[in-house]
């Protein structure tokens, strides 16, 4: 399963960019690197569809692409990039900030993508403690899953969900951009509850 029709409409710099039609949002937030726009490549089936960077923090602009014509896939920039300076940052993060205060009741599903290797950030934490805040409906996408050997997917994935302290209401899934590892998971959590 893949979603179809899946084309880029814009990028925002800032929240008079952002989609004001009422249409549902999946919005995909994590750390630089994690493989944000790669996850999305994989759920439309399409390598090289949001672009992939080879530097990390690349993405600076919130990326809106429509799927299904109905369904906005929202590409936030990379959090906790070390070398970004402490400007960008506070711009990053402003504008993600702004992005999750507006129409926020049109966030479907809020996708924090985190790397299965490692314990979760505290930037990761904030994300899902933010999340939770605002009973934004949370789903962990632990990426990078082909890194590791089958044998150590229940354990990381533990560590996971400890590290995010995410209950059993959040849906956390092995992933890989990679090789499509659970993207029927995520693909019927975006489905899920959507009108017909
Ligand atoms: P920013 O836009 O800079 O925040 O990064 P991003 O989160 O969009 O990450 P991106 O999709 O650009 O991927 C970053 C790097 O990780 C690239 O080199 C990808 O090829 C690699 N990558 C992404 N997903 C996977 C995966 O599932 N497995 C493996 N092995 N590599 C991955
Ligand atoms: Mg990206």
């Amino acid at each position: 399963m893949i979603l179809k029709n899946a084309e880029f409409v814009r990028s925002a710099a800032d929240a008079s960019g952002f989609p004001r039609d009422g249409r549902p949002r999946i919005v995909f937030a994590g750390r630089s690197n994690v493989g944000k726009s790669s996850t999305i490549n994989s759920l439309v089936g399409r390598k090289g569809f949001a672009r992939v960077s080879a530097s990390p923090g690349k993405t600076v602009f919130v990326n809106l692409f429509l799927a299904e014509q109905r369904i906005w896939l929202v590409d936030l920039p990379g959090y906790g990039y070390s070398k970004t300076s402490a400007q960008e940052r506070q711009r990053y993060s402003a504008l993600i900030e702004q992005y999750l205060d507006d129409d926020m009741e049109n966030i479907h599903r809020f996708m924090l993508i985190v790397d299965i290797r490692h314990a979760p950030t505290a930037d990761d934490r904030l994300m899902a403690d933010w999340a939770r805040a605002y009973h934004l409906p949370l789903v962990v996408i632990a990426n990078k899953a082909d890194k590791l050997k089958p044998s150590q997917l229940r354990e990381s994935l533990a560590a996971v969900r400890a590290g995010l302290a995410v209950d059993e209401t959040v849906p956390v899934f092995a992933f890989s951009a990679e090789k499509h590892t659970g993207r029927d998971d995520v693909i019927r959590e975006i489905f899920s509850g959507l009108r017909e």
